[in-house]
């Protein structure tokens, strides 16, 4: 790729042609022979146009037809902040671009959209090509149901999608990026591929892009029962890219509300002060998890392991924003992850699993295992929750619930790195732990973890009260492990 771009720039400075500047010409139409892909101003050479230079190009798409653009933009400056090329697609949408975009692909459908050039005080490289297709749906068409008493949302793969989805009430769907530099140009595209269609079929009317829909911090919603989802030809990048689909029962209170794709060590702004703002994550099967590293403001942040519920059955914890004694990091597992902060404005911090592994202050929280709460059937025979500090910890469980049918187990082990002591309780179904027991240790690391013989058994999870509180050397060499039996009054929730 850095090639190409290279040889682009290469030609932009060097063979690009201002002499004959094209004449502004009228819309476009599908040529004849409908294979033919029309590109504009001339395919073989790349063409600069001259400074104050303005045309808008019209293409016109047939209902039923799609239209896939590739456009390329490249400016001599950077001097004006206004846009050098603007798409507008079918919806009056506009995109802006300001400096260059090499090869950037755009979907039109039917009445067609337009790309307006004013190269303003720069010379402009500009070319585009246009191929239509006389169908918008290619990919066998799936079918999904959701429904008000659904606590863990759909997810519908972007790639080769042509989904009809039906909900008790009505659909909500929100975009879920998922590659870690997600916003890289080929994500971006991919994401304007697909198309969310307001009823049972791509003869509805379209409520956007995909793209458009993560940019707009919102969820779409059906005004029926049903919703469209297709992706557009020609063939797709294959995306890890997801939609996420609930009945909108569920999410009607969220006014802000996005996927979060790539856990960087971005915060997230959440805007609650009208209606309650939401944000969501994703890991395939539970396999990774959040840490929830910080929560500054104001208002009250519920965590879902699943969607939102009224019921509150997958609620796994709740925090006062304002609330300067948070504890936190606090590791989040579930596949679906839904963060819903009610009452203000907040700024949360979440980042990959790892960054809760290492303990570097006292925290108090809890342990899971990713099924909690969910009543999904995650395939997996061992779940390892590994925790560790440079200096050592004093560690505190309850085990507050725990599913040890069918041969499973939940392991605590403590090892100290001063003593090489090493302590482990072994939980099964003929030793279960005993309600409300404290078991409490130092040590330098802490495994957790939870076996099932059979991958495929249902799990019913784990939940354990913890906290970690940093100890002083001297003590810990004097420390073993002590099980202390004591009546908790209360659960922290
Ligand atoms: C249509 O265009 C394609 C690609 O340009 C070409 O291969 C094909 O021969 C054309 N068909 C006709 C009937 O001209
Ligand atoms: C315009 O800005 C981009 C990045 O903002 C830079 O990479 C590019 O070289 C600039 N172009 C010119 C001609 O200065
Ligand atoms: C695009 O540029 C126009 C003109 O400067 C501006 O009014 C509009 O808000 C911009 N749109 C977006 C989506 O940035
Ligand atoms: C645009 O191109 C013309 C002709 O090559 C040149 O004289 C002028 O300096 C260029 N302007 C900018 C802003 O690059
Ligand atoms: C969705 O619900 C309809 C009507 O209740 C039913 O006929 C259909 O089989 C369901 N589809 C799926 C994929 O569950
Ligand atoms: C959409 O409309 C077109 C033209 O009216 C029709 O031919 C096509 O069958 C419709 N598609 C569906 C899925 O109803
Ligand atoms: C999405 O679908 C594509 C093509 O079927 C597949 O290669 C990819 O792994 C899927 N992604 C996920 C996250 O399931
Ligand atoms: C949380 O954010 C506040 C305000 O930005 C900052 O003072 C505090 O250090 C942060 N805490 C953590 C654990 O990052
Ligand atoms: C849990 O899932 C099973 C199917 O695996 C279903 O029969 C049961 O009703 C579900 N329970 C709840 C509380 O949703
Ligand atoms: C549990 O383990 C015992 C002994 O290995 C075995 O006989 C039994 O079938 C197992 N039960 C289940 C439900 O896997
Ligand atoms: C529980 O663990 C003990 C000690 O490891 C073992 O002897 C016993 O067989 C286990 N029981 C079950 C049901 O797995």
């Amino acid at each position: 790729m850095k090639f190409y771009i290279a040889i682009f720039v290469f030609l932009a400075f060097s063979s690009g042609v201002s002499a004959d500047v094209p004449d502004c010409p009228g819309p476009f139409n599908p040529p004849n022979n409908i294979s033919t892909q029309v590109v504009y101003p001339v395919s073989d050479s790349l063409v600069t146009f001259p400074t104050g230079y303005n045309c808008v190009y019209q293409i016109n798409v047939p209902p039923g037809w799609s239209s896939h653009l590739v456009v390329t933009v490249f400016s001599s400056s950077n001097t004006t902040s206004a846009p050098i090329v603007q798409i507008i697609d079918f919806n009056q949408k506009v995109e802006n671009y300001t400096s260059y975009r090499w090869f950037q692909k755009y979907y039109f459908i039917a009445p067609g959209g337009k790309i307006k050039l004013s190269t303003q005080s720069a010379n402009v490289t500009f070319q585009f090509s246009v191929q239509w297709y006389s169908s918008i749906t290619v990919y066998q068409p799936t079918f999904l149901n959701v429904s008000a008493s659904d606590s863990q949302p759909s997810m519908v793969n972007v790639s080769y999608v042509n989904c009809r989805v039906t909900a008790e009430t009505r659909v909500s769907v929100i975009t879920m990026p998922l590659d870690d530099n997600w916003l890289t140009r080929d994500q971006a595209d991919n994401l304007r591929s697909v198309l969310i269609f307001d009823g049972p079929n791509e003869n509805s009317t379209c409520l956007g892009t995909a793209y458009q829909l993560w940019n707009s911090n919102r969820q779409f919603v059906s005004t029926g029962k049903t919703l469209t989802i297709v992706q557009l030809q020609p063939l797709p990048y294959v995306s890890r890219s997801q939609m996420l689909i609930q009945d909108f029962e569920n999410t009607k209170e969220i006014g802000q509300y996005r996927g979060v794709g790539s856990l960087g060590d971005r915060p997230i702004v959440m805007d609650a002060s009208k209606q309650a703002a939401a944000f969501s994550t994703y890991s395939d099967a539970g396999s990774s998890s959040d840490c929830l590293l910080n929560i500054t403001g104001t208002g009250t942040l519920n965590v879902y392991y699943g969607g939102k519920t009224d019921s509150k059955s997958n609620l796994i914890a709740s925090y006062s924003a304002s609330s300067n004694s948070l504890n936190l990091p606090q590791k989040i597992r579930g596949v679906v992850r839904t963060y819903v902060l009610t009452g203000g404005i907040a700024t949360v911090q979440i980042e990959l699993n790892s960054a809760c592994n290492k303990l570097t202050k006292n925290v108090a929280g809890f342990i899971t295992s990713p099924e909690y709460k969910t009543n999904l059937t995650l395939p997996y025979t061992s779940d390892s929750q590994h925790y560790y500090s440079d200096g050592p910890f004093k560690y505190t469980f309850t085990v507050q619930d725990v599913d040890l049918s069918q041969n499973k187990s939940l392991q605590i082990s403590i090892y100290n790195k001063q003593t090489s002591g090493f302590v482990s309780v072994v939980y099964n179904s003929s030793n279960p732990p005993i309600l409300n027991t404290v078991f409490s240790g130092v040590g330098n690391e802490m495994d957790v973890i939870y076996s099932s013989p059979n991958s495929n058994a249902k799990k019913g999870g784990f939940y354990i009260d913890f906290t970690a509180t940093k100890t002083k050397e001297s003590a810990a060499k004097f420390f073993g492990v002590i099980v202390i039996c004591a009546i908790i009054s209360s659960r922290l929730f």
